[in-house]
């Protein structure tokens, strides 16, 4: 084992100690005693240059750990998998495993959950404290059972000695399954990736905010600034919190200037979300399939570039009900249980009901728990305050298939497009006009392309459409980002381009045009035969092509899907294909 080294450069006066032990491999751990039972392990990766594939590093990095030792011990989060003996000894020398309880997991991603295993292996009592998504997500990542407890925010555990833990929920921070841990003796606020840098140093704290100022920026630029909304709910639901030191996971612990580094997170993310547009999603993570519809219903919504934010009915309190749903530009609402007899409706729901206004958009889901509030009544009263419904409301009374997730996302999707609107009409009277016009002249084809993926189908209208190879014979056509129909066309699927015939194409595109109520059959009414790769052919078509999509550009608020051609069939009778005149280059 490598020697002990001081580091001397820690402030005393705060009872903060350390020492480090230094590698040849430049992946140092520097282990100091933060608070009244409190250790950090803090892993310093000197010479990484990289985090993800975009993000790249001037200061290396660091990964940081915790142990709290109450009467009952706590390690919060582990570490990256490249400090696994310098890690394990030290633990190992630190602790007897048999004290130790909980493993804390504020977020899974595996530069903190790397060695979790390896814990699990030296521990294997003790259980994995997480957000429901968090341990969901190391189930799958980690192949081995363990014994779990779920939390979220106004769940609590005492550890005995004074440390009652809080758990507040800060889902989006960067992922999902972020929670904060907070301890009410020490007042420390255990992070993981929140308020964080890539800041490789043996400084512990940040003594000299001038040299870290740079890194803290870029990194929420980087991972927070995306989500800023939620980092506004996170910072509210910490306000309660007397704090004297934020334990990150990256870089020095924040405890000289704290208040300094919550004030700009809180300024860049109210600058951030000031002019947004954005929908307020309601749901209840333990009731139903509340979590997994509000997730597709998300990820269309989002799909069409509009901003979300989730709320967990359960948590969040009157406060924050009213402050999101009074400033959402729509409003989508997952039914939660009726309240016992004689109490009322659900206490968001009158929030809500009290919070919304007329120029929003609506949309309303049953969860499938059995025992929902009732939806009907609620989309009156909607109705009835002048909400837009945005899609019909989507009911389901058993376990949620492929197609009710279809559904889900294609309802994201459409409640997107409205919210979309005024901004398109107002963005495209911005384009130069001669320009506009000029691009205009650009005509194609029209083709519906249909495709079947499982128990999923969709169509759609596209114009942009070009032959692009000839070994093998391949297509491109250009695919709107927000088009339902684009999640089935990802790499490996099969679609079918119809091309439609001149003087005869009316009836089919103005089909193809309507407004599809989420989930809707797309090819009622319409007369299909199956190709070999199983897309709907259009009988009235001039003419068909059976393509497998190879790969995928994007293109700014599109996707050029590139295609290999397997077969194709010419209509009987003589015949030229339609032609898309346009007036303007700035929409279809
Ligand atoms: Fe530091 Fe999201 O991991």
């Amino acid at each position: 084992m490598a020697a002990l080294v001081d580091t001397a450069r820690f402030d005393t006066a705060d009872s903060l100690t350390s020492r480090s032990t230094p590698s040849r491999s430049r992946l140092t751990l520097q282990t100091a005693e933060i608070a009244a039972d409190t250790t950090a392990l803090r892993c310093l990766d000197w010479d990484r240059d990289r985090f993800d594939i975009e993000f790249e590093l001037k200061n290396g990095t660091t990964y940081n750990s915790f142990i709290i030792r109450g009467e009952k011990t706590a390690l919060v989060d582990t570490s990256h998998g490249k400090f696994r003996d310098q890690y394990m000894e030290d633990m190992i020398r630190n602790c007897d495993p048999q004290t130790v309880s909980y493993l804390i997991v504020n977020h899974t991603e595996p530069d903190h959950s790397g060695l979790i295993a390896d814990i699990l292996a030296w521990a294997p009592h003790l259980v994995v404290v997480g957000s429901k998504v968090a341990i969901q997500f190391l189930t799958n990542m980690i192949h081995q059972p363990f014994e779990s407890l779920v939390v979220k925010s106004g769940h609590t555990l005492d550890l005995g000695k004074g440390h009652e833990l809080s758990f507040v929920s800060a889902p989006n921070l960067h992922w999902p399954d972020t929670i904060f841990t907070y301890d009410s003796l020490t007042r420390v606020l255990y992070t993981c990736d929140v308020f964080g840098m890539h800041y490789c140093d043996d400084m512990l704290l940040d003594e000299s905010p001038h040299l870290l100022q740079e890194d803290f920026q870029y990194y929420y630029d980087c991972l927070m600034g995306p989500n800023a909304r939620s980092v506004l709910m996170a910072l509210k639901r910490i306000a309660k919190f007397p704090i004297d030191l934020i334990a990150t996971g990256h870089g020095p612990l924040l405890k000289r200037h704290r208040e300094d580094w919550v004030e700009q997170y809180r300024s860049w993310s109210e600058n951030q979300t000031k002019a947004e547009t954005f929908v307020a999603l309601f749901y209840m993570e333990d009731y139903g399939y509340s979590d997994r519809m509000a997730k597709a219903i998300a990820e269309g919504i989002t799909k069409a570039g509009i901003d979300i934010e989730l709320v967990e009915m359960s948590v969040a309190d009157a406060h924050e009900v009213r402050a999101i749903a009074s400033s959402a530009n729509g409003i989508v609402v997952g039914m939660p249980p009726q309240q016992a007899q004689g109490v009322g409706m659900h206490p968001a729901l009158s929030t809500l009901l009290t919070s919304v206004n007329k120029k929003q958009s609506v949309g309303l889901f049953e969860t499938g728990g059995g025992q929902d509030e009732p939806i009907y009544p609620l989309r009156n009263q909607l109705q009835a305050i002048g909400l837009k419904e945005a899609f019909p409301p989507i009911a389901i009374k058993q376990a949620p298939s492929e197609v009710t997730d279809q559904t889900c996302y294609e309802a994201g999707v459409d409640l997107g497009h409205q919210l979309n609107k005024d901004k398109t009409v107002q963005q495209s009277k911005q384009v130069n006009s001669h320009l506009n016009r000029a691009l205009g002249r650009l005509s194609g084809g029209l083709y519906i392309v249909t495709a079947q993926k499982g128990d999923v189908s969709g169509a759609m209208l596209a114009s942009w459409v070009m032959q692009a190879s000839f070994e093998p014979l391949g297509i491109a056509m250009s695919v709107a980002k927000d088009r339902a129909i684009d999640s089935i066309l990802q790499s490996g699927d099969r679609f079918v381009l119809n091309i439609l015939e001149e003087g005869h194409y009316q009836p089919l595109m103005k089909h193809f045009l309507k407004r599809f109520p989420p989930g809707a059959d797309r090819f009622e009414g319409v007369e299909t035969y199956p190709a070999t790769n199983g897309a709907p052919i259009l009988a009235q078509a001039l003419a068909y092509i059976e393509c497998d999509v190879t790969c995928r550009y994007e293109c700014s608020d599109h996707m050029i899907v590139y295609a290999t051609v397997q077969a194709g069939r010419v209509a009987k009778r003589e015949g030229i294909t339609a032609v898309h005149h346009r007036k303007a280059g700035n929409h279809y």
